[in-house]
């Protein structure tokens, strides 16, 4: 793509330099005319309070339904009988459902939710696969003003637990099984044990997906087919007039302490801001088919799969399965069936298709392709040119979209929907028109360009989660006490001399593996939890297709040997407390951890061993010898 004459270079950055200016100067101005873009059932009395900051409120005394923003309002326009959700299954099985359909199903999934005596304010914890009935309850959830949380299928009972717990979730939704690689994982079976450790749910509605046999527990669990059959086509649930801060979910992510935080979000300013994201990003048309790969049990499918297209009338395609099932051209195939116009992915899954070879990708006609997006992690340009060369063939533009959990969608992203940049592969460009980005150094100074800072947010935006559930001491020691005022996402970065952003990865204990966030420490909590294990410290080992990998050292109590047994028990265990993705690349036993002389284990000396780097000023180092062992072990 290279970069544009200087002339169209400035045409592109006073455009969006004059929306950002303005959005950042009067927001409030700003905010009232965007957020118009949605149906309220009352404006807002004021745009911005920040009187408790850092728990900024948005739109507040606003009144609005995400089901309704989603759904009804389309019904009164031509999209009525548009195509809202392409889904297909692992086993090639596609349904369809048009606006008019999925606001049949929400309304008939919302009155099976008030019949379980469900509603406003109550959790409704999910553990489903990619199926449609996942987004159908989570928009009858919202329509009645219950708040959902959806825990990733690949999670293990006791993280499925954990989740619960924090939640107090009342009902659990989810599915016998779900198709992997044409096995079936057993969900009911990890509900079940889930629940001998949770007391809060009364009810669990099943959806039969696999046929799997399960054990369903008399007068707790009930069978969705069998509910919905009694509950007609026609019955309609009056969208609860919802305050723009009442939370519309709660999602877990990890952070740098052993147990995930609950992330939550509003109805009002979380949806002003994605849809508005989306409309800047990927400048969605009408006739646009939209494709973003994430699973529904992280954000990234949340607002991308779920609500933001949704709240734009847009076809939305959801696929069930694993990408390279049966045969590695399976992604490809599905953009060609479905004409997928916008396609979104992560680096992880561009490099693991890198590897199966581009004959896989040249087997189908992807002419429809007009944008591709990338999130999760950051792309290196390798993976960056294959994805704009043999995927796009050179027409497509790649959105890097830089965001978290937390802010509930894009921050720093190309704005197609305003001016394209020339891009850079490998930089998310320039933060969208409301984020006040910059990169500072440990005393929150901005660094020169090229150097290498911490990423802040030096405003609130209206996508930003309301707090950590439960716990308000924790968001704001989290996020506002880095640098006190701003926000702090955990991230390093540079600006270079045009000003473009480039994402470096994270600053603190949390990893990124194939662009699941995973925290060090909930690692590290399960391995001590054995009883061989004295200390344990984990760190992020790079690794060529997911990024980075778990890297477990361990320190054995007395009596206990390492051993490949206890090898594979130790990362049995972390699979099981958290989840098959969490798994150690493997176990390194070590006599002694580096630590400083206060205790505390030097995980960056870790890091830069296991990385082959400098390990850097060790002055506070406890005991040298120890370092110096597991340096040699790492030479070869
Ligand atoms: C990383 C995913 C580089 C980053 C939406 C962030 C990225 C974390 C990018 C959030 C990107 C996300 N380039 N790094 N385009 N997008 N990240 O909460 O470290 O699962 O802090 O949200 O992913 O992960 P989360």
């Amino acid at each position: 793509m290279g970069v544009l004459p200087t002339e169209e270079k400035k045409i592109f950055l006073n455009k969006l330099e004059e929306i950002r200016q303005k959005a950042l100067e009067h927001p409030e101005e700003f905010w009232d005319e965007h957020a118009r873009a949605l149906d309220w059932f009352k404006q807002w009395d004021k745009v911005l309070d920040d009187k408790d900051k850092p728990s900024y409120r948005w739109f507040v005394g606003g009144k609005i339904n995400a089901s309704y923003n989603a759904l009804d309002r389309h019904l009164k326009t031509w999209r009525k009988n548009k195509v809202a959700l392409i889904w297909e299954g692992e086993n090639g099985e596609v349904k369809k459902y048009t606006y008019r359909d999925l606001y049949v199903e929400v309304n008939r999934a919302a009155e099976l939710l008030k019949n379980f005596g469900v509603t406003k304010g109550d959790r409704i914890a999910f553990y489903m696969p990619m199926i449609p009935e996942l987004p159908i309850f989570m928009l009858a959830a919202a329509r009645i003003g219950a708040i959902h949380t959806v825990v990733f299928s690949g999670f293990s009972s006791d993280a499925l637990a954990k989740r619960i717990n924090d939640a107090k979730a009342k009902l659990l939704i989810t599915a016998d099984g779900g198709f992997r690689r044409g096995k079936v994982i057993p969900l009911k079976e990890i509900v079940d044990k889930a629940l001998d450790s949770t007391i809060s749910v009364e009810n669990v509605i099943v959806v039969k997906r696999t046929g799997t046999k399960v054990n369903m527990v008399e007068g707790r669990d009930f069978w969705y087919h069998e509910l919905i059959e009694g509950i007609p086509r026609n019955v309609y649930v009056e969208p609860e007039r919802l305050d723009a801060n009442h939370p519309l979910f709660i999602l877990y992510t990890s952070g740098t302490t052993g147990t995930p935080k609950g992330v939550y979000h509003s109805t009002g300013g979380y949806l002003v801001w994605v849809y508005w994201t989306l409309k800047w990003a990927f400048d969605p048309h009408d006739d646009d088919i939209w494709w973003c790969t994430a699973d529904i049990g992280w954000i990234t499918g949340h607002s991308y799969i779920v609500y933001a297209p949704l709240l734009h009338g847009l076809t939305s395609l959801m696929y069930e399965g694993a990408p390279d099932y049966p045969a590695p051209d399976r992604w490809w195939s599905i953009i060609e069936k479905h004409g997928v116009t916008i396609f979104y992915t992560a680096p992880t899954a561009i490099r693991m298709f890198m590897r199966y070879g581009r004959k896989w990708v040249d087997m189908h006609d992807l002419s429809s392709l007009r944008l591709l997006g990338t999130v999760g992690e950051p792309i290196n340009p390798e993976a960056w040119e294959w994805y704009y060369e043999v995927v796009g063939k050179k027409r497509c533009p790649i959105i890097d979209t830089w965001w978290q959990t937390e802010t509930g969608g894009f921050m720093i992203a190309p704005a197609a929907g305003i001016a394209l940049p020339p891009l850079k592969p490998g930089s998310a460009t320039f933060p969208l028109p409301g984020v006040d980005a910059d990169v500072v150094d440990e005393d929150g100074k901005p660094v020169p360009p090229n150097t290498r800072g911490y990423l802040v947010i030096k405003k609130p935006w209206p996508g930003m989660l309301l707090g950590v559930w439960g716990d308000l001491k924790r968001y704001v020691d989290t996020y506002w006490s880095r640098f006190p005022g701003w926000y702090y996402p955990g991230d390093y970065a540079m600006r270079d001399e045009e000003g473009y952003f480039w994402i470096l990865g994270r600053a603190d204990e949390v990893l990124k593996v194939a662009a699941h966030r995973i925290g060090t420490m909930e690692i590290e909590s399960a391995l001590v939890a054995h009883p061989a294990v004295a200390e344990a410290a984990v760190v992020g080992k790079p690794d060529p297709v997911k990024g980075e990998v778990p890297l477990a050292f361990v320190v054995l109590r007395e009596g206990y040997e390492p051993s490949r047994e206890l090898e594979e028990e130790l990362i049995n265990l972390v699979a099981e407390n958290i989840g098959p993705i969490a798994r150690p690349a493997g176990i390194v036993f070590v006599r002694k951890l580096p630590k400083t002389r206060s205790g505390k284990i030097m995980r960056r000396v870790l890091k830069a061993i296991v990385r082959g780097e400098d390990v850097g000023d060790i002055t506070t180092i406890e005991d040298r010898s120890a370092l110096e062992e597991l340096i040699e072990m790492f030479k070869s």
